[in-house]
């Protein structure tokens, strides 16, 4: 039996998952430097929550989710999003009591049953952030300003950021209504999803990946022109805000983003040169979905960004983000009592903090040299009977085979050179 990986997920080899750890660190950094705390949920969640959360017209719904029967007969979902799951903890948890805006991010696994292709899988990550109980603009901007630092601070350029604004339960049943009208006059040329879409929710239709829909959707009624005051301001704030602080923007009034639970704000972060999955972020204010989740009414906001997709952008262009990790020091022996000062040495070695390897394939000294080439190691130590006897060893620079003499009894000593080796500087 030859088992493979399930289509549409991905191994993130050792050579790989380094690069995933320094995309992780940053998020963390901008995170804390923003004030968003990690929430952890589970992988699974009660089926009827991304239901009622979604939104029973969304594609993902309808049929994207990892939806099983468990033991005890309850029909429970992988998480397709975490915008769902961060409003079912903040209610179930009681933040609200705590200080507003609760504000929240996580990092983690999703999962939608999608047609496989680069840059869409079936198990992906998100970074995402959520801000609870508040309907201040500004957290709007918040929004598209941190996932933004991040990409910067990962090397990230050449992305662009489409805002629109969707409007709120008092101004989009009459967008909906026109938008519907508009339909209903050539209903038979739309794919057979949107046919019934345009009865239930015609503003999905806008998020229809179907060619021969977007091709339909031309001249039909743009919803940033049937906006009611209190949206109309709040978007005009949010481009306000987002001009002040120099982020650049399109306005593009046919983005309408595949859940339900939005109103007011939404936007997508772009990467043109990444292809058809060229979505490297997005989000939006979803003031009702506390509500619909059975709480008090809390206006909210948030965003989440793909990292697999950040991570083939990147892969497209020279960063020096990513520096691969070496090994500090290879310990070569002889075996014996040599092998014993060796693994003592790494061993306090390793207590300070310094990335130390040893053979454990009992090779001789010019294969375990070759090994340490093969690692990359910054340096070598060659520990041999003589060695041994005088607690003295000469430690190699790989990259120059610059060597100097140390004390084996003084661990600063090897510290010392190490900084140096790490740096690139001569030992001597
Ligand atoms: P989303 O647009 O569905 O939004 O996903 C956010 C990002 O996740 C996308 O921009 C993309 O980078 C990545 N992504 C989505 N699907 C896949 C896939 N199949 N394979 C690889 N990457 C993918 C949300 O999930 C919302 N919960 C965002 C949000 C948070 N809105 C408010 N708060």
């Amino acid at each position: 039996m030859s088992v493979t990986r399930p289509r549409g997920t991905n191994d993130v080899l050792p050579d790989q998952s380094y690069k995933w750890q320094i995309v992780e660190a940053k998020i963390r950094e901008i995170c804390h430097n923003f004030g968003y705390q990690e929430l952890r949920t589970p992988i699974f969640e009660h089926t009827e929550l991304f239901e009622r959360g979604i939104g029973e017209t969304t594609d993902i719904v309808e049929k994207e989710m990892y939806t099983f029967i468990d033991r005890g007969n309850r029909s429970m979902t992988l998480r397709p999003e975490g915008t769902a799951p961060v409003v079912r903890a903040f209610l179930e948890n009681k933040l609200y009591a705590q200080a507003m805006p609760a504000k929240v991010y996580y990092l983690g696994a999703m999962f939608r049953y999608e047609r496989p292709q680069a840059g869409r899988y079936r198990q992906f990550t998100q970074f995402g952030v959520e801000a609870l109980g508040s309907s201040d603009p500004m957290l709007d901007v918040e929004m598209i300003t941190l996932p933004i630092k991040v990409y910067q601070a990962c090397g990230l350029e050449g992305f662009k950021v489409h805002i629109n604004s969707i409007g709120c339960p008092d101004c989009r049943p009459a967008y909906r209504k026109a938008l519907q009208d508009k339909f209903l006059a050539q209903q038979e040329a739309f794919c057979m999803t949107c046919q019934g879409r345009i009865e239930r929710n015609p503003l999905r239709v806008l998020d229809c990946k179907v060619k021969e829909c977007q091709s339909l959707l031309a001249d039909i009624p743009l919803v940033t022109e049937s906006l009611c005051k209190n949206c109309g301001d709040h978007f005009a704030q949010v481009r306000t805000y987002l001009d002040q602080l120099d982020v650049k923007y399109v306005i593009n009034p046919k983005l309408v983003r595949g859940f339900d639970y939005y109103t007011k704000t939404v936007f997508e972060i772009i990467v043109p040169t990444l292809g058809s999955q060229n979505a490297i972020g997005g989000g939006g204010r979803y003031d009702g979905l506390v509500a619909e989740c059975g709480g008090e009414p809390q206006p909210a906001v948030g965003f989440a960004v793909g990292l697999e997709r950040v991570l083939l952008s990147l892969a497209q262009k020279e960063t020096t983000v990513f520096q691969a990790p070496k090994p500090d020091l290879f310990l070569a022996q002889f075996g014996g009592a040599t092998k014993d000062v060796a693994i003592a040495l790494a061993h306090k070695l390793r207590d300070q903090g310094l990335w130390v390897e040893l053979d454990y394939m009992g090779k001789s000294l010019r294969a375990q040299m070759k090994v340490a080439n093969k690692l990359n190691c910054l340096g070598v130590i060659v520990i041999g009977e003589d060695e041994v006897a005088q607690n003295r060893a000469k430690l190699r620079k790989m990259s120059t085979s610059e060597e100097i003499e140390i004390d084996l009894n003084h661990v600063e000593q090897v510290e010392q050179a190490v900084v140096k080796l790490r740096e690139g500087q001569v030992l001597a």
